[in-house]
């Protein structure tokens, strides 16, 4: 089956005849999108027992609504795993570590999950072992949830914009009233602010957002002091910040450390009937000071950051091997003859991280990630999406049996 474009998902492949009931809407792009009618209410037919095709569930939009389960998620996983067919959960959020996030969502859901088939967006960060001995500063998430994650990776000295705020209270004078709040949970530095003494002085080797920041204000102000410190040293101003002579105007040009983001979104569907600012809302506000600050691009000036989570390939690389790995324990009793995964379905609600990574995503193994988009999230059923999907559904139970009768 070719794998590119979305005329790919025009009926030739779509074998079994129930569909032809004109649940399909052809739409002027070719891409296909499923009226809300269900037309096959039981399950659908058994697959093959050596499935090669596999599903990736994008989690906010898709199976919850923030804490909510939606109404067919449990239904659909239920179904996959009384067939054995492989899955994982693969999504852009995170603040916890994956084995309580699992927890959570087993609970939820009623579906038994565990970590080896579960991807968030600062998963892949755990890999990072050149950190993990040095200091590192995690921003984002409830409380210092995420400090802790981080620690679970394998992270030893690792610092939050709290412990600053609690240790410098000047640093920034907005979040003072929320200082009972930080004192819950932050600690002592691992070395004090002192411009004085710079060898002595606490300094920060990489920065990890991890998850949503809280504190947009605190956050922003003590990562833009990193990157304009002399090679991460707080308190610090490098004296090559502006200097036109280096590149990127002399910014970042004086061993400041990394700036990674774990996760893309600017918008997610939470509880709310209006889809939220995400990670990536507080990324573009920082990166609106930054310009502000050091002129931007008019000044040939950019932000320099990493960034992963959906669309970006590493984060598919990440979840494709994870993907593998768990569907070899799975099917392991037919081992002997298992046929290579061909497809993913890749099941998602915002056409920015879920449908533009499944659509581009190149699979070092040539399997083909075809992406479905559903109408319970961020998509709004009916619009035209910025990034055409391969199939557009209703909700995760329908993507479940288009993809089943289209594989059968
Ligand atoms: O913060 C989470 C949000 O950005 C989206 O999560 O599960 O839809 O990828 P998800
Ligand atoms: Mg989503």
């Amino acid at each position: 089956m070719s794998t590119v474009g979305c005329c790919v998902s025009t009926s030739p492949t779509i074998s079994s005849p129930p569909i032809s009931s004109a649940v399909l809407q052809n739409h002027s792009h070719g891409w296909h999108r499923m009226q809300p009618r269900r037309f096959l209410q039981s399950a659908p037919p058994r697959p093959s027992r050596r499935p090669e095709f596999a599903f990736a569930f994008d989690i906010d939009g898709v199976l919850v609504r923030s804490s909510d389960p939606l109404p067919r998620a449990q239904k659909a996983l239920r179904y996959l795993q009384s067939q054995r067919i492989p899955f994982i959960l693969l999504t852009n959020g995170g603040g916890k570590h994956e084995s309580e996030r699992v927890d959570d969502l087993s609970k939820k859901l009623e579906v038994p999950l565990d970590t080896s088939m579960f991807v968030q967006s600062h998963t892949p960060f755990a890999d990072l072992d050149e950190y993990k001995n040095r200091t590192i500063m995690v921003v984002g998430g409830d409380e210092d949830k995420c400090r802790r994650v981080a620690e679970r990776y394998g992270f030893k000295t690792v610092v939050t914009p709290g412990d600053i705020l609690m240790a410098y209270p000047d640093v920034w004078p907005f979040s003072q009233q929320l200082l009972p709040y930080y004192k819950t949970f932050s600690r002592p530095l691992p070395a004090p602010i002192d411009p004085t003494s710079p060898s002595t002085s606490l300094k920060i080797d990489a920065i990890f957002v991890y998850n949503d920041p809280r504190d947009w204000g605190l956050d922003t102000q003590v990562i833009k002091d990193v990157l304009l410190s002399h090679k991460g040293i707080m308190g610090t101003l490098s004296h090559k910040n502006g200097d036109a002579s280096r590149p990127n105007k002399g910014y970042q040009q004086d061993g400041q450390p990394p700036l990674y983001f774990s996760n893309p979104d600017l918008l997610w569907a939470a509880k709310y009937h209006l889809p939220r600012l995400g990670q990536g809302g507080f990324r573009e506000a920082l990166e609106g000071v930054w310009a502000a600050l050091t002129g931007g691009s008019k000044a040939g000036v950019s932000l320099q950051k990493i960034v992963i989570g959906k669309p970006h390939q590493p984060t598919y690389e990440f979840a494709e091997k994870r993907l593998l790995a768990h569907r070899k324990q799975l099917l392991a009793q037919q081992a002997a003859n298992l046929e290579p995964l061909k497809r993913v379905y890749m099941v998602g609600d915002n056409p920015e991280s879920d449908i533009l990574g499944g659509n581009s995503y190149k699979s070092p193994h040539g399997i083909d990630w075809i992406s479905v988009l559903v109408g319970t999230g961020v998509h709004v059923a009916g619009t035209t999406p910025n990034h055409i999907p391969r199939m557009e559904v209703g909700d995760v139970w329908d993507a479940v049996q288009w993809a089943v009768e289209r594989e059968e």
